[in-house]
C-alpha cells in the first residue's frame, strides 16, 4: 500500500497512522516527526527547520522533498508506506509523483473549530512518541510506557491558527489535485478514534 494522509493540523493523521501501521505493517513516514527529530539532534537542517516550524510556516519544499526522497530509497518498505504530512504543496505532490505511484490519498475531513480543541489538549510522550489527549488521560505520565508527556512547541493557539491558514492556502489545493488523479478518498474525521479507523479500513479494503 502506498498511501498519503491529507488533512489539516489536528485532523488525527498521526493518531490514525499509528493504527494503520500496526494493522497493515506499512512504514509511517511523517515529515513533521522527522523534522522534530532533526531539531532534537541539533543538525544543521534541524536548526533551519526550527524557525519555520516555530512560526507555523512550511519548511521550504526542497528541504522536505530531499528528506522524503532519501526515506523512500530505504529498503524497509516491502509492505508499503503511509506518508503523513507530505505532500503539503502542489510542488511537493509533483515531486512525489516522480518518485512513486500512489494507491490513494486519504483526506481526514474535520471541521476547523474542532481542530483547535484537539491540538490544545494534545500531549506527546517524550520516550515512545505516542500521541495522546488530556481528555482521556489519567495522571501526567504516558499510559503506554510511563514516559514524560510534553506539549509540542508549535501547539500554542496563535501558532495553530497560523498553521490552519497555511493549510487552507497551500495544502487544500491538493484535494483537487488528487481528485483529478482519481486517488482521493475522503473519510469523516470527526468521530471517535475508533470510528475514524473503521472508515479508513473500509477504504483500504480496496488495496489489501
Ligand atoms: P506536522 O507534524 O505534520 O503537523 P500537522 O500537519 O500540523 O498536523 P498535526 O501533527 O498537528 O496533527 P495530526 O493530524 O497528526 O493530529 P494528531 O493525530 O496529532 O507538521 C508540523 C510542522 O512541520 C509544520 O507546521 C511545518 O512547519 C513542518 N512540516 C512538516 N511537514 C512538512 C512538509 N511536507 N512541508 C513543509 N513543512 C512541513 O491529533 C491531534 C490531537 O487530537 C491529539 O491530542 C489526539 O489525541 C486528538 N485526536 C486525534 N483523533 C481524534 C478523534 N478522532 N477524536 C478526538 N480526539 C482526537
Ligand atoms: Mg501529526
Amino acid at each position: 500500500m502506498k498511501l498519503v494522509f491529507l488533512g489539516p493540523p489536528g485532523a488525527g493523521k498521526g493518531t490514525q497512522a499509528e493504527k494503520v501501521v500496526s494493522r497493515y505493517g506499512v512504514a509511517h513516514i511523517s515529515t513533521g516527526d522527522m523534522l522534530r527529530s532533526a531539531i532534537a539532534a541539533k543538525t544543521e537542517m534541524g536548526a533551519k527547520a526550527a524557525e519555520y516550524i516555530k512560526n507555523g510556516q512550511l519548511v521550504p519544499d526542497d528541504v522536505v522533498i530531499g528528506i522524503v526522497r532519501d526515506r523512500l530509497a530505504q529498503d524497509d518498505l516491502e509492505k508499503g508506506f503511509l506518508l503523513d504530512g507530505f505532500p503539503r504543496t502542489v510542488a511537493q505532490a509533483e515531486a512525489l509523483d516522480t518518485m512513486t505511484d500512489l494507491d490513494a490519498a486519504i483526506l481526514l475531513d474535520v471541521d476547523l473549530e474542532q481542530l483547535i480543541a484537539r491540538i490544545a489538549g494534545r500531549r506527546v510522550c517524550k520516550d515512545c512518541a505516542a500521541t495522546l489527549h488530556v481528555s482521556s488521560l489519567q495522571g501526567d505520565r504516558c499510559p503506554h510506557c510511563g514516559g514524560e508527556l510534553i506539549q509540542r512547541a508549535d501547539d500554542r493557539e496563535e501558532t495553530v491558527r497560523a498553521r490552519i491558514d497555511v493549510y487552507l492556502m497551500q495544502t487544500l489545493p491538493l484535494v483537487e489535485y488528487y481528485k483529478g488523479k482519481k486517488l482521493l478518498r475522503s473519510v469523516n474525521g470527526a468521530g471517535s478514534v475508533e470510528e475514524v479507523f473503521q472508515s479508513i479500513q473500509q477504504v483500504l479494503k480496496e488495496f489489501e
